[in-house]
């Protein structure tokens, strides 16, 4: 990197607190040509370098069937990080990187290719000063990776030698039910320590989740009032206005509860719904999760408990959009559900009875992602009735995104002569309280894994058990009709409504 990590303008003043900077290391990235590689991976080591937080000889690998040269791949590396990157585009930064850039041509069963990998990190190790330190992340579709990871194996670039590390940084969706996730897991720890596989989920990247455990944990007002006494119930909500864009092929036949719900909702659920950890360290952190994930519990009834939606053509943004079935690449037939809907329980002494609603879909009104705890409304109200007519119940809402920040919602006299009563709310926003920007989720979660920190990657048993609560659900869907239709930029079929409204409840219009 040009000019120290001390010397750079653009160091976060919260690093200076905490410089936690990579050590020698280079990132090989297999499905390097795919939309996650341009838009959020490339981008993100650039942000990186750019922030002064990785190693001088800091070099990317990229490994895919086009038939590039090195400077082919390194256009395309300066054009998605020109068109996504966080921070200013600054020149010396990239002359520096792409030093240790190169690509390896070949797909996942020629030998060759892989032989050609290893000689190219021996070289880098010899000429930028990697030591030996890389990480193997596999952005292609599950179905790749036992594939890449025994080739790695046995080419030897699984080896780590004394002093150094070899790591396996694999993208969700890790398997598509229980069975194929403990055999993927099978393979991968064939090859790699279970200590050196990051599993990414990158909502737990993304500053405003992390916050939930400073939230919850840093501070007296919420925890005494954060369990069955007080909460009425949460509801989680991942809400997206796009559609399916150009992933006809991955998302047909996943569908948005494997896609999402099994992921990043249940792990937002976790962190919500947990007990103090004994530390932040991953060991702690993952006891917590794992242990509250074992002890959620499905609706005996999964035709009410659950509700599955399909996009219809509709109007978004004042433009009109196509149904989900008219989509390129969709079978006109698909039962694929774009919008999924489940009523959980959490079965322990904190939790008992306290419904935890989690809600995802595509083509909804808005992007919005938020976990609202909504409290029980006082046990007793001096004022008479007209006037608490507008008041809602308290709640705390966690907004994950956009607009980050936490709501705190409670009643207030409004002014006037008579007593009347009516929801107001206090706000934090990121943008006002800090002047520190957000790393974005995929900047934080490489650093960490080239650093070896897995605090915030989902840990094999987390995986499980999330697939254990979601299995019985796809299972059930599978056998019982199709997904209800929503008109595009709504918020998602009427059967949600009603399930929420058979408890008496409605979910929030954030
Ligand atoms: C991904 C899903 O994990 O998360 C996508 O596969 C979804 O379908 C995306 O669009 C949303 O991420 P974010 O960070 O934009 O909320």
């Amino acid at each position: 990197m040009s000019g120290t990590y001390e010397a750079n303008p653009l160091r976060d003043p919260a690093d200076r607190r905490l410089p936690r900077i990579a050590g020698p290391s280079g990132l090989v990235i297999f499905g390097v040509t795919g939309d996650l590689s341009r838009k959020k991976l490339m981008p993100a080591v650039y942000d990186l370098a750019n922030r002064g937080l990785l190693p001088p000889g800091f070099s990317l690998v990229g490994f895919a069937r086009r038939e590039w040269h090195d400077e082919d791949f390194a256009q395309e590396v300066h054009d998605a990080v020109k068109a996504h990157a966080r921070t200013p585009f600054r020149e010396e930064v990239w002359q520096q990187l792409i030093q240790g850039m190169r690509f390896v041509q070949g797909d996942f069963d020629d030998d060759d290719a892989f032989e050609q990998l290893k000689a190219t990190i021996e070289d880098l190790d010899k000429k930028q000063g990697t030591g030996g330190n890389f990480a193997f992340y596999l952005s292609v579709p599950p179905k790749f990776f036992p594939k890449v990871v025994q080739q790695l194996k046995k080419h030897g670039l699984a080896d780590q030698k004394e002093g150094s590390w070899r790591r396996a940084v694999i993208e969700k969706p890790f398997g598509h039910d229980l069975v194929s996730a403990k055999e993927l897991n099978q393979v991968v720890h064939e090859v790699f320590p279970a200590n050196e596989v990051f599993r990414i989920d990158h909502y737990l990247g993304k500053e405003t989740v992390q916050n939930i455990l400073a939230l919850r944990f840093a501070n007296t007002l919420f925890e005494p009032i954060w369990n069955r006494s007080y909460v009425d119930h949460v509801q989680i909500t991942m809400a997206e206005d796009i559609g399916i864009g150009g992933r006809a092929g991955y998302y047909d036949g996943i569908g948005a509860a494997r896609d999402v719900i099994q992921n990043h909702l249940l792990q937002l659920l976790a962190l919500t719904a947990m007990e103090e950890p004994a530390s932040f360290e991953a060991d702690a952190l993952a006891a917590e999760k794992t242990k509250v994930l074992g002890a959620v519990k499905l609706p005996k009834d999964l035709g009410t408990g659950t509700v599955r939606g399909q996009y219809a053509e509709g109007w978004q943004g004042g433009e009109k959009v196509v149904g989900y079935l008219q989509e390129d690449g969709i079978d006109s037939k698909s039962k694929t559900d774009t919008y999924a809907a489940v009523k959980l329980e959490i079965d322990n002494r904190r939790w008992a009875g306290v419904p935890f609603y989690l809600r995802t879909g595509k083509r909804l009104g808005r992007r919005v992602t938020e976990i609202a705890v909504v409290f029980q409304r006082a046990p007793h109200s001096p004022f008479d009735h007209t006037a608490t007519e507008e008041l809602g119940q308290n709640a705390l809402v966690i907004r994950v995104q956009p607009d980050e920040g936490v709501t705190l919602r409670f009643g207030s006299k409004v002014p006037g002569t008579s007593m009347e009563v009516r929801d107001v709310s206090m706000d934090f926003a990121y943008g006002e309280s800090f002047t520190e920007s957000s790393p974005e989720a995929y900047e934080r979660l490489l650093l960490d894994v080239l650093l070896g920190d897995s605090n915030l990657f989902p840990r094999v048993e987390e995986v499980e058990r999330s697939w254990m609560i979601l299995d019985p659900v796809t299972e059930y869907w599978a056998k019982h009709g199709k997904p209800a239709q929503y008109q595009a930029g709504t918020w998602g079929p009427d059967e949600a409504d009603e399930m929420l409204a058979r408890d008496g409840r409605s979910w929030r219009r954030p």
